[in-house]
């Protein structure tokens, strides 16, 4: 033990203390010193290090926790892998039983052609593993200029340089030096906004034309893949699109050669109520980058789905690409258990179930002066906040969802204006009731400066 004896049953200000002094978080915002050390879990409560409960409304605060936490069917399957065999590489002529067999359940779950599959640790990798499959394709087939990639404004696709990039949020581009090129982004179906954003134009009609026109920009020879999340999560704050964008834009990239990747890492495994929401959308992806739900977030793994044309293209001949933890069998034991309790306990009917209680229970948030808009994506919902219904400028959710923690114990995430709730699959009815309460209390008291009325 190199660290200090009195910190080997450290109390929750020591962890905070050490927290602030060593680690890095994502997105860290230096102003923020407060620190929610969450040390259990159990269903859909967690625990923190002072002992606190809360209700875990936004799926481990990272769109996941399909089967709940504490899960011992998942404790024991991890045991007995890392027993057996914990880690053998995946690399040249290797590979586990796990990996194979859990690839091979993957492509009986996928939309029909898409029967290959990569293994990632985690959404980044899996969104750079789309992006050099798709590339890799047209370069095989004699078209090496395909080398553009298209994303939209307020994508999020990842935080490494390549997926860093594509995702539409500048503050992920700040400072770090140049962006990857060859990357192209294009507007969000926001549908809330229509009438500022699309000039009174059809919202579909006008993000068609936009695309057509971006294609023709660059020139639709040059333009490997569009990338898009099937809902977008948290940067748009749970967008649903129109239900003839996806086909219209299937059908415009065809005509063109361009390939179309889901980034399905928040809606695959159920969140949406599906198993893969890009099969709902009319999207017919070529490749489905998933990851979060796979394994319910007990252990990272993320699994790449691609078709069989880009499949046989990549595997012509070596594919210089992968990691270390390719097909993880720990991982890849977990994910395919986690699988088999979704299926099990229907979890997919349960998500659409879910997004019914909060529809009703959150229907007096509407009314709110504060509330703009309430979107619903299965087990999904995005509230997104204005100071003014007329002008619909935006208002920050962090504060509201801070004092939701706080005085209501229930867990949700804010994202720039919009509250986004995400919980496990296995959220009982009077627990979703609960949120919807300690939502629309909050929310009551809160006015268009972003203050808080006193109980
Ligand atoms: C849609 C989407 N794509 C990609 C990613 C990146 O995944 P990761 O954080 O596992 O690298 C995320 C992460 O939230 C995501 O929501």
């Amino acid at each position: 033990m190199t660290i200090l004896p009195e910190l080997q049953k450290p109390s929750a200000v020591q962890l905070r203390e050490l927290d602030l002094r060593h680690l890095i978080h994502p997105h860290q915002q230096a102003a923020r010193t407060e620190r929610c050390i969450i040390v259990r879990g159990k269903g859909c409560t967690v625990w923190d290090a002072e002992g606190n409960e809360y209700l875990d409304a936004a799926g481990s605060a990272n769109w996941l926790a399909q089967v709940g936490h504490g899960r011992r069917e998942l404790v024991e399957v991890a045991a007995q892998q890392m027993s057996d065999l914990a880690y053998f590489t995946g690399w040249d002529v290797f590979t586990n039983d796990k990996a194979v067999l859990l690839a091979a359940r993957l492509a009986e779950l996928a939309p029909a052609g898409l029967n290959r599959v990569f293994f990632t640790s985690g959404g980044s990798e899996g969104v750079e593993t789309a992006v050099k499959a798709a590339r890799l394709y047209h370069h095989r087939r004699g078209q090496p200029e395909r080398n553009w990639i298209i994303g939209r404004h307020f994508g999020y696709h990842g935080s490494t340089y390549g997926s860093g990039t594509i995702t539409g949020l500048p503050p992920m581009q700040a400072e770090v030096g140049p962006e990857l090129p060859h990357i192209e982004k294009v507007s969000a179906p926001a549908l809330y906004r229509a009438a500022a954003l699309y000039g009174g134009q059809d919202p579909t009609d006008f993000l068609i034309d936009e695309l057509a026109d971006t294609i023709e920009r660059i020139g639709p020879q040059r333009v490997a893949a569009m990338i898009g999340e099937p809902v977008m999560g948290g940067g748009g704050g749970i967008l649903v699109p129109p239900a003839d964008y996806w086909p219209r834009v299937r059908e415009l990239l065809s005509r063109h050669g361009i390939l179309l990747i889901a980034d399905e890492v928040v809606t695959a495994y159920g969140r949406t109520g599906a198993w893969f929401d890009s099969a709902n959308r009319g999207m017919a992806p070529d490749i489905i980058v998933t990851a979060k739900g796979l394994t319910s977030g007990y252990v990272p793994l993320g699994a790449v789905l691609l078709s069989d044309a880009i499949g046989e293209e990549v595997t012509s001949q070596a594919f210089f690409h992968g990691f270390t933890y390719f097909g993880h069998p720990v991982a890849c034991a977990v994910a395919h258990k986690n699988l088999e309790i979704i299926e099990d306990e229907d979890l997919l009917a349960r998500s659409q179930l879910i997004g019914e209680w909060f529809r009703t229970g959150l229907a007096p948030a509407a009314q709110l002066p504060v509330v703009g808009d309430i979107r619903v994506a299965g087990a999904t919902v995005g509230i997104e906040l204005v100071t003014d219904q007329d002008t619909k400028a935006p208002l920050m959710a962090g504060g509201a969802a801070a004092h939701i923690r706080r005085t209501h114990g229930v867990i949700v995430r804010d994202y720039g204006p919009t509250l986004v709730l995400s919980p496990p699959l296995v959220l009982e009815r009077h627990q979703a009731d609960r949120i919807a309460a300690a939502i629309v209390e909050v929310l009551s008291r809160l006015d268009g400066d972003g203050r808080l009325a006193p109980l």
